[in-house]
């Protein structure tokens, strides 16, 4: 699920495969390890902890070599320790591999090895793969690496982005995937491969996504791939969409906060040439093939994980103000076991960040098998999602690099509107003047998200006292549901402080009762259509004591009344409310982590592509 690096070519290994491993960072893990092949010797060494103590144990070793590979382990299979982290070899040492993925049947596998007589060292479900090549590697006389992986891997369920070297078969990588993403990078007598292009994009921009159920082989002046069923294919070299300086911190302390003061652009990009409110227009390239099916849909069902699991709960308000059509949200883990029922005129959309979370990879292909229009709404161009589905947007937010998703969210909303409005237009649901007044408001968006991020001062105040509880209550009503979810999760993911997303008026139903003058209950109240009722509900709090910090519109001064903590956001309209609340709740989260000493970018037992199930 985390990173892999490969390299064949001239370059010092140590310094390309490290580097890797660095950019890799930010996807979360436990442990990492590296091995390299020179003049047909494998040298391997792997650590618990952070690339830092990798990079401790393996200074001032000789790491020179014709390939390498290099892990960032998350693990699923064995408590991340030393034995454990990849890479994994066989009995004899011969090959090492890393593994990303989850190999199911690894059980019955190391059973039928162990009566072969093989020797396991760790509990690991990838160290079987390691045994299976290298038998199928010594039983076939002049056997090809390729072929004794591609034999390994028939005999696997699971999913998997491999990396295997092998002593006997020097300066050479072998690489394969079923469900976990690996893409190869193609230099000049010198090649790469890694779980995504950041892990080598200082060297080359020219790139391979490399589909499920291929495997490729790779040497520094050549790279072939082939299917599992061993037909040739004929891969189809792409180029990096982006900069390399969207994947450096640009003088900010953390990635998370980079990307949330990113928002006024990366807002403001995700509707470049795209939304024209003089014309009330709004062109989305990625759907315009697809305008009749969206004219004639009766029903939308979104699939998601985590904070774009919160970004489709926005859309589905606004789906169903400006679309008039049913709209459910699933969480994509959920869904995949179920038993949907299909109604005509159902279309699915897919929403992910990286375009590769497994759940709703998975989800997407019930769908797509039951014959389901399957659009997606994806940030990573190039990814899983975004190319198994039949049409879609790009966010354009650039890399997210921050495990806690910011800017992706938002951009999110931003498309998901624009296609709610194109769909409203398509069916006549939505009369040209409301959107023309709509379009005119998301255009002065990324202005309005400047001005919240300049109240930096006194987040930071409130941050202080935050970071000392155990316990917050998130609370919001309406369009902004949602954005207390998300708030919540926000600072549990990154201060491992418990908060709960609840809506406002559902709070009397039970988690009132932990409401004392200790647990401070965030309340978001800006001046939409509920807001009276909040109101009420702050009311309430206030009756048990609770030290309350309210969200609320410029302007409404009467509030601090109430509040313990006021923070402002400027005014617009309801369904945008959810972009500008956010806004706070991202950077008292990032405070309140900060606070606490904690690792922003990379929490503790969080991973920023969730690729395995
Ligand atoms: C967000 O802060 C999380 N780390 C997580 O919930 C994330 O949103 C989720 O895993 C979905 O990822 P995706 O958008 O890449 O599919
Ligand atoms: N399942 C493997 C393990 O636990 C791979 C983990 C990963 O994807 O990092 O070691």
């Amino acid at each position: 699920m985390c990173g892999i690096v490969g390299y064949a070519g001239p370059r010092p290994l140590k310094g390309v495969l490290m580097g890797g491993l660095r950019r890799l960072e930010y996807r979360g893990y436990d442990s990492a390890g590296i091995a390299i092949e020179r003049d047909g010797e494998l040298q391997l060494v792997k650590v618990t902890g952070k690339i830092q103590e990798l990079e401790n144990r393996i200074a001032g070793m000789d790491l020179s070599g014709s390939v390498g590979i290099a892990h960032t382990r998350w693990a699923t299979h064995g408590e991340p320790n030393d034995l454990n982290a990849h890479p994994h070899t066989g009995c004899d040492d011969r090959l090492a591999l890393v593994h990303n993925g989850i190999i199911e049947n690894y059980h019955a596998l190391r059973t039928l090895l162990l009566e072969r007589d093989h020797r396991f060292t760790t509990e690991t479900d990838t160290e079987v793969l390691a045994h299976l090549i290298e038998e199928h590697l010594e039983n076939g006389k002049d056997r090809t690496l390729e072929d004794a992986v591609r034999l390994a891997l028939q005999e696997v369920d699971g999913t998997f982005g491999l990396v295997v070297i092998d002593q006997h078969h020097p300066g050479k990588l072998v690489v394969a995937r079923r469900g976990s993403p690996l893409v190869i990078g193609v230099g000049e007598n010198e090649n790469f491969v890694g779980s995504d292009a950041s892990a080598f994009a200082e060297y080359t921009r020219d790139i391979i996504y490399l589909k499920d159920d291929e495997i490729a082989t790779i040497t520094s002046s050549d790279y072939s791939v082939r299917t599992l069923q061993d037909e040739a294919r004929d891969p189809v070299v792409e180029e990096i969409t982006w900069e390399l300086d969207q994947i450096e911190k640009g003088g900010f302390d953390h990635f998370m906060l980079k990307e949330i003061h990113e928002q006024p652009q990366t807002v403001e990009d995700s509707m470049r040439g795209r939304v024209f409110p003089d014309q009330c227009e709004v062109k989305l390239g990625g759907l315009e093939d697809v305008h009749d099916i969206l004219a004639s849909a009766e029903r939308i069902i979104f699939t998601a994980c985590g904070t774009s699991w919160h970004a489709c709960l926005v859309a589905r308000r606004l789906f169903e103000d400006f679309v008039r059509i049913p709209v459910e949200v699933e969480y994509a883990s959920e869904f995949r076991y179920s038993r949907p029922v299909f109604t005509p005129g159902t279309v699915l959309i897919a929403v992910s960040q990286s375009g590769e979370t497994a759940d709703t990879l998975a989800a997407l292909r019930l769908a797509k098998d039951e014959g389901i229009s399957v659009f997606g709404v994806v940030n990573v161009v190039g990814s899983t999602i975004a190319r198994e589905t039949d049409a879609g947007v790009y966010l354009h937010a650039g890399p997210e690099i921050g495990v806690a998703s910011t800017k992706a969210f938002t951009s999110q909303v931003t498309v998901l509107s624009q296609i709610a409005l194109l769909m409203g237009r398509l069916k006549g649901t939505l009369s040209k003047k409301r959107c023309e007044g709509i379009l005119h408001e998301i255009t002065r968006l990324p202005e309005k998200i400047r001005t919240i991020l300049n109240q930096t001062d006194s987040i930071i105040e409130i941050a202080s006292v935050f970071s000392k509880v155990n316990n917050a209550l998130y609370l919001g009503r309406g369009y902004n549901f949602p954005v207390a979810l998300e708030g919540a999760l926000k600072l549990k993911e990154i201060s491992y402080i418990h908060a709960e997303g609840y809506p406002a008026a559902e709070m009397k139903h039970g988690p009132i009762a932990l409401i004392d003058d200790d647990m401070p209950v965030v309340v978001l109240a800006p001046g939409d259509q509920v807001y009276q009722k909040v109101i009420s509900n702050i009311e309430e709090i206030r009756a048990r004591k609770g030290r309350i910090l309210v969200v609320a519109t410029e302007g409404n001064e009467t509030i601090r009344e109430l509040a313990t903590w006021v923070i402002h956001i400027p005014k617009t309209l309801d369904c945008f409310y959810p972009l500008l609340a956010v806004i706070p709740l991202q950077l008292l989260s990032y405070y309140v982590a900060v606070a606490r000493d904690c690792n922003v970018d990379q929490p503790r037992n969080l991973a920023k592509s969730v690729t395995v199930e």
